[in-house]
């Protein structure tokens, strides 16, 4: 059921419906796109010259999963912890890149632990659009900080959100901010519109013996000739539909491009007791409020 919004519009909600995705540019005013940045500057900051905690020599990709089994990742959906690109480290566990050159993203719960994060996860705005898509009851379930520094910035592999944050029926629905213009030379995402239509194809979870497995529901490769690049200045956002195949390139350009993602379950769905993100119950789901 659609609430009433002004944050859409008709030509934007038939967007949503065909594409499964829209694109909202001056979302975010420039002052509050300048404080976010600035406090992301400061956690890096205090990475680089408070050293890194035990475990921290994790990266993540897309492409090699050595993510996976890593404990660092599995209990960080209730905390703020750095993942690093690969290559960032050196055999001995010591970083090869600056730090803004080194880290792939922060998560995952950046808007409840940090007051930057959570007065910029929560506005009115934002609890207006995402009542406009459908959530009834919203839960802000996920943040990451998504660096993909210049010439370092991997790819991520086509896939669907709601393939790692599975709810029945599928709720998710992802949040993105660019934070720097975004665009097919800095890595920008890139999305099959109309390919949320088609459900999630796989679904990684946790295989009940300490790590994660990923179950394929439907073999079929995702088409990259169907992708089209979703270009965003810094402020825009992009709502997609959880079920949206999207992807993105390397960055191999000499500019930056970070992005701060959230993603929205509705409370009303079931969250599967196998997804891989668990709160402890110090840290319970909250909605916009
Ligand atoms: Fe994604």
């Amino acid at each position: 059921m659609r609430a009433a919004s002004t944050v859409l519009g008709a030509d934007r909600w038939g967007a949503w419906e065909r594409d499964g995705f829209v694109v909202l540019p001056g979302f975010v005013p420039p002052d509050r796109v300048e404080s976010l940045r600035h406090r992301i500057d400061d956690l890096v900051a205090g990475y680089a010259s408070q050293g890194l905690p035990d475990g921290a020599a994790t990266v993540f990709s897309t492409t090699e999963q050595t993510h996976a089994q890593d404990n660092w990742f599995l209990t960080s959906a209730d905390v703020i912890r750095p993942f690093f690109e690969n290559g960032a480290f050196d055999a001995d566990g010591n970083l090869v890149a600056p730090m803004d050159r080194a880290l792939n993203k922060m998560g995952h719960a950046l808007h409840d632990l940090d007051p930057a994060f959570d007065q910029f996860s929560r506005t009115t705005d934002l609890a207006s659009l995402v009542a406009e898509l459908g959530v009834t009851d919203p839960l802000l379930l996920q943040s990451m900080v998504i660096f993909k520094p210049p010439r370092i910035g991997g790819e991520v592999v086509c896939h669907c959100d709601h393939s790692f944050l599975w709810t029945d029926p599928q709720t998710v629905v992802g949040l993105w901010f660019a934070l720097d213009d975004a665009t097919v030379a800095n890595g920008c995402m890139w999305a099959i519109p109309g390919g949320h239509v088609g459900g999630a194809r796989t679904r990684f979870r946790l295989d009940g013996t300490g790590g994660t497995t990923t179950d394929v529901l439907d073999p079929t490769p995702y088409d990259h000739g169907d992708l089209v690049p979703v270009e965003a200045e810094a402020g825009t956002l992009v709502a997609f539909h959880g079920c949206l195949p999207h992807w993105s390139g390397a960055n191999t350009s000499d500019r930056p491009r970070l992005a701060y993602t959230l993603h929205v379950i509705d409370g009303t769905a079931h969250y599967r007791a196998d997804n891989w993100l668990q709160r402890g119950a110090d840290l319970p789901l909250r909605g916009f409020a």
